[in-house]
């Protein structure tokens, strides 16, 4: 055997996370079976086009790409997530030796990752799930990448996945261990589910500029590109600001764009945990909701033709207050996840380091931004972000989200996510009971007991109501 590492499945990411480690030095097998009808030799093509894979050797049959490599052998799947990539593990097992590792880098629900950690391990097989961020571009030139599971299996592949990862801002790798089981899986899914809440808000602050100020595209590129060069600078900012300027001949791309937004399961997945966890990460669940009704396209069409109501222009909006209302409901949306993600961590065991995670964010991943850098402090302390908010400034942007908040009711854009951020600040910020009510209507239709303010005790009370 010659080769060091393993990688199964040439897809766009798994051909860029190849490049990446073959830029590194290192030595690789690449695997991807024969495409489907044809006899094309996929990985040796692949080979053939880059200088830097000049060393590394492509196979189409799993047993010869396992025995060009050294023990302990360390594959890498980058393969769809599901079926394929039990079909895969289940082939690779068999061939696999003990204390081999084999790397999931798909999404997989990390409940699969568990499962297949366990199955794996009665083999001796050692199996770690990771989560990688960055899309095609972050795959090549440095994603975030978020591994769990056995921590000595992890030892045997950390050199190769930091040395690929993404630099923080003082040249530590975007990779860390992050804890045992499907962690790093989990992690990833909840960094989708922020994901989908900050596309969301920029898709907001778009349709208030948009549709209620009637700014075109091209001035609205503008001011978003403003923003990005202080505090609210962000990855997903800056691409938004720059899709927004480009055109197809003299249409914009986003006039040209059907609003149906797709997805590819993780934003659900995130809204399932959540509410079995018991975590309002309500802007997650509202940005999902939102994708789920865009996907609705006849049903809103056969409405808006129907009715033909337009959208009723309010004043125009403040720029500044809109700067304040997003900055102040990314806030909530990073609070609301990394909550999440402490619960996972306590329910779960796996005592998650929610400062690292942050930092592991802040390079390569779709959710890097300023915020995130100044996250990994403030989660040393709290995971209650609102907590270490100065009031002064809190009251403003509280103010400046209402002001927003009401354009959109009044003008008939919607904007969930803004709005369910500004109900999670006034359910968590103002002291006016009213699960008091829920409480006593439980108590009422179904003896299920209330606790009372003047009792200290935690008893729980039972009233007879009629
Ligand atoms: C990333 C992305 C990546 C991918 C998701 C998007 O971190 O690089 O999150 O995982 O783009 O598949 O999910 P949807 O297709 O559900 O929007």
């Amino acid at each position: 055997p010659t080769q060091e590492f393993g990688l199964v499945g040439l897809g766009v990411m798994g051909k860029s996370l190849a490049r990446n480690l073959a830029n590194h030095g290192f030595n690789l097998a690449l695997y991807n079976r024969y495409a489907k009808g044809s006899e094309e030799k996929v990985a040796e093509r692949f080979i053939n086009e880059f200088d830097e894979l000049k060393t590394a050797k492509g196979f189409e049959d799993m047993r010869g790409f396992v025995q060009s490599l050294e023990k302990p052998r360390r594959v890498f799947l980058m393969v769809n997530a599901g079926k394929v990539t039990d079909y895969v593990i289940s082939e690779l097992s068999e061939l696999l030796d003990e204390g081999d590792v084999i790397i999931d880098g798909g999404n997989s629900h990390f409940t699969n990752t568990e499962r297949r950690g366990a199955e794996l391990a009665e083999k001796g097989i050692q199996f770690i799930g990771t989560g990688v961020s960055g899309g095609e571009e972050g795959a090549l030139k440095g994603p975030s990448i978020m591994p769990s599971g056995d921590k000595t299996a992890y030892d045997k592949i950390a050199p190769y996945l930091e040395a690929i990862a993404a630099k923080d801002k003082n040249g530590k790798g975007c990779c860390t261990y992050v804890g045992k089981g499907g962690s790093g899986h989990y992690i990833k899914m909840v960094h989708n589910g922020i994901e989908y809440a900050e596309m969301q808000l920029l898709a907001e602050v778009f349709a208030i500029l948009r549709y209620n100020n009637g700014l075109s595209p091209n001035v609205i590129s503008t001011i978003l590109e403003e923003w990005n060069k202080g505090v609210l600078s962000s990855y997903l900012l800056e691409i938004t600001y720059k899709l927004l300027k480009k055109k197809e001949g003299d249409k914009y791309m986003v006039d040209i764009i059907l609003d149906q937004a797709g997805n590819k399961g993780t934003g659900s997945w995130t809204t399932e945990s959540m509410a079995t966890l018991g975590i309002p990460a309500t802007m997650i669940s509202s940005a999902l909701f939102a994708r789920y009704i865009s996907a609705f396209r006849t049903k809103r069409t056969e409405l808006t033709a129907k009715f033909d109501f337009k959208i009723e222009n309010q004043s125009t909006t403040e720029v500044e207050d809109l700067k304040k209302a997003y900055l102040l409901a990314r806030l909530v949306n990073h609070q609301q996840g990394f909550e999440l993600i402490a619960e996972a961590s306590s329910r779960y065991e796996w005592g998650l380091n929610l400062s690292e995670i942050a930092r592991i964010w802040t390079n390569g991943c779709i959710i890097r931004s300023g915020l995130m850098e100044t996250l990994i402090d403030t989660l040393k302390n709290s995971t209650s972000l609102l907590l270490s908010e100065n009031k002064e400034k809190l009251s403003s942007e509280l103010q400046a989200l209402r002001n927003i908040a009401t354009v959109g009711i009044n003008s008939g854009i919607s904007m969930p996510c803004h709005l369910s951020a500004l109900d999670y600040l006034n359910a968590n910020l103002y002291n006016h009971p009213t699960a008091n009510i829920i409480q006593a209507q439980r108590d009422f239709f179904g003896a299920h007991t209330y606790k009372r303010v003047d009792a200290a005790n935690g008893k729980s009370y039972h009233t007879i109501w009629e």
